[in-house]
């Protein structure tokens, strides 16, 4: 068995390469090649904390998986990742555990990519300014997976805490230096979507993080925190103004994000309105932006495919590297 480590992915797989494994299981999502039951929830109450278990099959590519992400939002305060996380990487043939990798990392790739997808596929091909919210473990891939696919000129950054905006943005700065994108810490999130091109939702959020009235005409958003059925980032005004609402799984947001329950529930919205999941788009079944004035909104809660494909495809590049520690 191959236990890889942040570092060791590190030395093999790049966000691009995490972009090309979503498609991909995004793809498979949408063939219904993927077996991957909804994950279990198991909550812990007495922390605030939650269990997840996502298991997933692939039999085309002879492989599963199952990873664990237990969120525990208070974490953060202690210097933690508050989604810790290991994935199992299983031969198919044999029901061999052949790999653990560092599920924490894997997961930030992975989710970062789902956005960067959706901008590759759903945001105008020019744009200048990009917004993210929440500075949190998932922020940088976010961000990265974001200046990767779309040239920017800035990306201003918001979050409640504004010293911990204006570390993130440095030490962005600092690692992002060679995609050559100002990255500005700003104190509203008012001011973050002024004039953007490209919106980033990343928080815990039980209330809307943004005003949807201000959005500009044109902007592509990723809305990534909302996984349980009482969150929401996302500020429903935005989605009348939408004329596409398009999702990582649909089968998956509708199990439990608020973004898209709560404005379904009061009827600001109906299934009518919903476009369909991204896999379709990279398949040629949905259309994607029409034009340079369509608002898109994109939900993505998180899939095991993400975790399966991008597993496996870390672990082909680091046998082939000789990187990683073999254990037992
Ligand atoms: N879609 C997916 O596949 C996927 C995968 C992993 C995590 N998530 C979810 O994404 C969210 C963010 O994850 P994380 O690990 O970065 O969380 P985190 O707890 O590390 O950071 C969250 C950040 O959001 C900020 N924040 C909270 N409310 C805000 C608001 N109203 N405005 C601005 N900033 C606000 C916090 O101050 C914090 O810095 C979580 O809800 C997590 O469960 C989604």
């Amino acid at each position: 068995m191959l236990l890889l480590s942040r570092e060791d992915i590190k030395k093999v797989f790049t966000i691009q390469d995490a972009v090309e494994a979503d498609k991909k299981a995004f793809t498979l999502v949408s063939e219904g090649k993927c077996d991957s039951p909804l994950r279990t929830k198991i909550q812990a109450p007495k922390y605030d904390g939650c269990f997840l278990f996502m298991p997933a099959y692939i039999e085309e590519m002879d492989t599963a998986s199952l990873k664990t992400v237990n969120i525990f939002p208070h974490n953060i305060d202690n210097g933690l990742p508050s989604s810790p996380a290991q994935v199992l990487l299983i031969d198919g043939k044999t029901g061999v555990v052949t790999a653990v990798l560092d599920g924490t990392y894997v997961t930030q790739l992975r989710t970062g990519a789902s956005s960067g997808a959706a901008f590759e596929l759903l945001a105008k091909k020019n744009c200048r300014i990009g917004a993210l919210i929440g500075t949190g473990g998932q922020a940088a891939t976010q961000l990265e997976a974001m200046i990767a696919v779309r040239k920017l000129e800035e990306v201003r950054v918001y979050d409640l805490n504004y010293e911990r905006t204006v570390r993130f943005a440095e030490q962005m700065q600092k690692e992002l230096e060679s995609y050559g994108t100002k990255i500005t810490a700003v104190r509203s999130s008012d001011e973050a979507i002024d004039d953007a091109d490209l919106l980033i939702t990343v928080t815990p959020s039980s209330k809307p993080v943004f005003d949807g009235t201000k959005i500009k005409k044109g902007c592509t958003i990723s809305c990534v925190g909302a996984y349980q059925h009482h969150m929401q980032e996302m500020d429903p005004a935005i989605l009348p103004r939408a004329s596409k609402i398009y999702f990582d799984s649909k089968e998956a947001v509708l199990s439990e994000s608020g973004d898209i329950l709560l404005p379904l529930e009061e009827g600001l919205i109906t299934e009518d309105d919903f476009t369909g999941d991204i896999g379709d788009v990279i398949k040629g079944n949905l259309t994607g932006r029409e034009n340079d004035d369509e608002i898109i909104v994109y939900e993505t809660v998180g899939v095991g495919a993400q975790d399966l494909v991008t597993a496996r495809i870390i672990y082909e590049k680091a046998l082939k590297a000789g990187v990683g520690t073999q254990w037992g």
